[in-house]
């Protein structure tokens, strides 16, 4: 497949290379036996400083003189590879020795070329089917050694690895030897950045809380956290001795291992020694998602150590929120482990099934609660240059990206164009501008905005949105995908497509509004005002009833509606009302989907409706975000119902038990609840939004973030109805309190305040009582 380079995002050609990308001859094509490329090499007496630029189609590990260079994870990375492939950039002064050197580079299918997408319709070698190398070697006076036609190859003791395959591994036949040479491919160097984020790193090891052997005689080990990561063991035996490790999330009843939701992930690892003492393995080139493993060794051989490495992306956290509640601050850590465990190069939907894939709904309805909790700006300004990337012709934004289905709709025709899901092009950009005052990224994307706007007014008969119902069509879209129904004897409302459609419709029209404006578009700006303003009259006349009740009358609905100001004033009152009695009818339970639930307790809060949006927080019941702690949950699950009280297992065929979608509360915990949000008038925290709405019943509650100027902090306390709010903010943020409803007879440091007020950095005591409830 021959590559057609397309300028997406800046700085696309980085550096001119002098390597070529070569392929191994000793490659036999997808799902075989990995190959290496290799070269000797002379370098001269004196110590000198050396660089390496490397990367490749295809994962690479790279070992210089026998040592691993770096500890970087699954590089070069996943891009939209048929636009861009990233390269990474070591110093390997320490590994280079005068005299004779070796340069290895092991290469494997990786995202590049394994089988994607579920079921029996994966697609494979959907970026290509040859895997390949390029380096550069740099010392002081030039490029010493880079990958040409004359570097050798043969095959590595991995006999098979896929990212939903896993990994066998012969430790028998680790001395490598050169069996085949090498081919140059034809390849456009334009295509290859600079890797855009940080490197995917191991976090601390997780020893085992528990184990136990099952009837057949196989171990299993409990390491008490889903992570995405691996297993890393030490092994001794004797040589062609096997050790099969297999990964699950769940146990069923009796403490089954259940891991039927993985669908046609085989997800193991198969590893067979070399029978030399003790042997340390884990897998060199995919990652699972799991809690427990299960271990069979086959011939004389016995685990000696064993522990699961996560690994991540962003690793490191910016952000903390806690509170008196157990099950609430055991939901925030649930959040960040998903965070941790999905945003492995690309923000992924799960970890375990045949599926990993970016999808672009979760990540823009979980893009604020994802820079809350880490750094997440560059993980993103990557991401959406996939997204754009990935863009049809029409301005369809894909439903996932890296997206495997655009150069192979013949499984999967029609996987773009989804309204909740392709208005990641705009939320994503807004939310990264809002956090870190990047103006940057809402330039680089606004084409793309534009393209994905006008394209949603192309699919409705002007400002309604009126999709088709067949997954597929042109203008398909998942609406509030997986609102839950409660008892389906009798079904609670949920939202239609064309309402939901409509919604977001209006929400990015109205932000692309907001970005124009920004960036001085003053064109753009006003043209798209215009068009939001004629969304907002056409929803109210389509989907308002003179009574104030929203057409399908579900929590979804009011929930955007009210968040995105979309109730006419006359309404207002009545619509609040009905929304209330949705809510109340419904017992308190959740009464929304992916699109619908980051909305529900903001718009509740919003509307001063506290008392029930701490009923429906606090419920613990399913569905309901503690529901799944109290199951025993470590990280977040996709489905509001993924197991029975009884701890029976959801059908498993769309059950992951690792979605961070729901976790998207987080934001509501920090913005809300805590009180601190971004000012998108003074972007990037250096103004800070000072609006707590405190829930008693989680009294005493901390929280911190840490940004570009330092470490803001916010912490209260309620006693009877009396609470005591501590603001700390760095240099460089000032705080802008507006008292409310919520906050009865306020003060600032011991003076009252009745207008707004301005908090200069450094550390504030507010004082207000809470209305009577
Ligand atoms: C994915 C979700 C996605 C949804 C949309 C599911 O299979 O796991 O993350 O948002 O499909 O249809």
């Amino acid at each position: 497949m021959n590559f057609q380079p397309k300028a997406v995002g800046g700085d696309l050609v980085s550096r001119a290379w002098s390597g070529d990308m070569i392929a191994p001859l000793s490659d036999r094509g997808q799902g075989t036996a990995a190959s290496f490329v290799a070269k000797t090499f002379i370098c001269d007496g004196t110590k000198m400083p050396a660089e390496l630029f490397i990367s490749a189609l295809g994962l690479y590990r790279c070992f210089i003189n026998g040592k691993r260079v770096g500890e970087d994870l699954l590089t070069p990375g996943w891009t939209s590879y048929d636009h861009r492939v990233a390269y990474q950039r070591y110093d390997v002064s320490h590994l280079i020795k005068s005299g004779q050197n070796r340069i290895e580079i092991w290469l494997a299918d990786g995202w590049y070329r394994s089988p994607l997408m579920w079921g029996q319709k994966a697609i494979p070698n959907c970026w290509g089917d040859r895997t390949a190398a390029m380096a550069d070697l740099v010392g002081p006076n030039g490029v010493i050694l880079s990958t040409d036609a004359s570097w050798q190859s043969g095959l590595l003791p991995i006999r098979k690895s896929g990212i939903y395959f896993g990994e066998i591994y012969d430790a028998r036949e680790e001395r490598l030897v050169e069996t085949h040479g090498t081919v140059t491919l034809p390849f456009d160097k334009a295509l290859l950045v600079a890797h855009e984020t940080a490197p995917v790193r191991e976090l601390p090891a997780i020893a085992p809380i528990d184990t136990w052997t099952d009837a057949e005689g196989r171990t299993i080990y409990d390491f008490g956290q889903n992570i995405g990561g691996y297993v890393l063991y030490t092994v001794r035996g004797a040589a062609g001795a096997e050790v099969r490790v297999e990964h699950s999330e769940v146990l069923g009843p009796d403490r089954y291992f259940d891991n039927r939701n993985y669908r046609t992930a085989q997800a193991h690892t198969i590893y067979t020694l070399r029978g030399t003492g003790d042997e340390t393995y884990s897998p060199h080139f995919t990652f699972f998602g799991f809690r427990y493993a299960r271990v069979t060794v086959t011939g004389n051989a016995h685990i000696v150590t064993i522990s699961s490495v996560p690994i991540s992306s962003l690793p490191n956290l910016a952000g903390s929120f806690s509170s008196g509640n157990a099950l609430v601050n055991r939901l925030v850590q649930n959040t960040i482990w998903s965070q941790r465990a999905n945003f492995i190069e690309v923000p992924t939907d799960c970890p375990q099934r045949d599926e990993r894939l970016g999808w672009t709904g979760d990540a823009q309805v979980f893009a604020a609660t994802a820079c809350w909790l880490t750094d997440s700006r560059t993980f993103f300004r990557k991401y959406l240059r996939d997204v754009m990337a990935d863009q049809r012709e029409d301005g369809a934004v894909s439903h996932f990206s890296p997206d495997p289905t655009r150069l192979h709709p013949e499984n999967f025709p029609g996987f773009a164009g989804s309204t909740g899901w392709g208005d990641a092009i705009v939320v994503i950009p807004w939310v990264l501008y809002t956090h870190y005052g990047d103006r940057a990224v809402l330039s680089e994307c606004l084409n793309a905005m534009v393209r994905w706007v006008n394209f949603v007014w192309s699919i409705s008969d002007g400002p309604i949105v009126r999709p088709p119902s067949r997954w597929g069509d042109r203008g398909f879209t998942f609406g509030d995908w997986l609102q839950p129904v409660g008892d389906n004897r009798k079904p609670r409302p949920t939202i239609a497509d064309d309402c939901a459609a409509t919604l977001y419709h209006f929400i990015s029209t109205d932000l692309l509004a907001k970005i124009a404006a920004i960036l001085g578009d003053e064109v753009l700006a006003e043209r798209m005002t215009g068009r939001a303003e004629e969304i907002r009259h056409a929803f109210a006349r389509e989907f308002i009833a003179p009574s104030g009740r929203i057409a399908h009358n579900d929590q979804t609905s009011y929930a955007l509606a009210f968040l995105h100001d979309l109730i006419p004033a006359e309404h207002h009152a009545a619509a609040r009302q009905h929304f209330r009695q949705v809510i109340v009818d419904a017992d308190y339970k959740i009464g929304t989907g992916f699109i619908g639930t980051p909305a529900l307790l903001p718009a509740l809060t919003k509307l001063g409706m506290d008392d029930i949006a701490e009923k429906v927080f606090l419920q613990e019941e399913v569905p309901g975000w503690l529901y799944q702690v109290s199951k025993g949950a470590t990280t977040i699950w996709e489905r509001w119902d993924s197991m029975a009280p009884d701890g029976t297992i959801y059908e498993p065929d769309m059950n992951s038990y690792n979605h961070y979608a729901y976790g998207a509360v987080c934001q509501w915990l920090f913005e809300n609840v805590a009180g601190i949000s971004p000012s998108a008038t003074a972007p990037g925290f250096a103004e800070v939004i000072v609006d707590p709405a405190p829930i008693a019943a989680l009294s005493p509650v901390t929280a911190h973030h840490d940004v570009r100027q330092g470490r803001i902090e916010a912490a209260w306390e309620c006693r009877g109805n009396r609470v005591t709010y501590r603001l700390t903010l760095p240099e460089g943020c000032v705080g802008r309190f507006r008292p409310g409803l919520r906050h009865q007879n306020p003060s600032i440091n011991g003076e009252p305040v009745a207008e707004e007020a301005i908090l200069r950095p450094g550390t504030h005591q507010l004082v207000f009582s809470l209305p009577q409830s």
